[in-house]
């Protein structure tokens, strides 16, 4: 699938690379990000997993970069069955780039790409129910709430919890 390099207001996003697995592992690393997208429990595990990633076709991943440095990383999975064609997106960013917009740039930038340049009518994203920050920044985009997800996602502590279920029509974009 086509990875394209994409600019919003302040960030650029461009394809993923292998060269990109040390920074991209750092930030998976880091607490304030693996609370909301769990890896493997070790290192090693998580560069694997990250290199396995940006290898699978059907999840296109771009690097997030602020100032020339990578901050991120935005993916997106398309379901390609032409009666319930839609695409979904999820996202993370260091956490010393969190609160400063950058995670509503990125998401509106590739929300736009798959919007106009892909021809999607319909968005989805399922953070989990209380992450609070993610909510705000894809509502800040035009993403509205849909439901829960009633015991979505198994976390570190081995508990399933709730996400919501949020989508995004073509003129919702915002
Ligand atoms: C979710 C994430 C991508 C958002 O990116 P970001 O750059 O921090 O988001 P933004 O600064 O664009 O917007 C965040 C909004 O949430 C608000 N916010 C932050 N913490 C909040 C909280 N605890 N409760 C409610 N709102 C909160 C901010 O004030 C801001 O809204 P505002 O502009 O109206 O003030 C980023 O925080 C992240 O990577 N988190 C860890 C990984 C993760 O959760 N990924 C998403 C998985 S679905």
């Amino acid at each position: 699938m086509e990875r394209p390099t994409l600019h919003g207001t302040s960030v650029t996003l461009r394809p993923a690379g292998v060269a990109d697995v040390p920074a991209l592992t750092a930030i998976r690393a880091t607490p304030e990000v693996r609370l909301w997208w769990r890896g493997g429990e070790a290192l090693a595990d998580l560069a694997a997993e990250i290199t396995a990633d940006l290898a699978d076709e059907s999840t296109p991943t771009l690097v997030i970069e602020h100032e020339g440095r990578v901050v991120g990383a935005i993916q997106w999975h398309a379901e390609e069955e032409p009666d319930y064609r839609h695409a979904g997106i999820d996202v993370y960013l260091d956490p010393s780039a969190h609160g400063h917009g950058l995670g509503t740039d990125a998401v509106r930038t590739l929300a736009r790409h798959l919007v106009t340049d892909l021809g999607h009518h319909r968005l989805t994203i399922d953070p989990a129910a209380d992450n609070a920050a993610a909510i705000r920044c894809y509502e800040k985009v035009g993403f509205r709430r849909v439901g829960i997800l009633r015991r979505y996602e198994r976390g570190a502590d081995g508990t399933w919890h709730d996400c919501l279920l949020m989508d995004l029509l073509a003129e919702e974009l915002s």
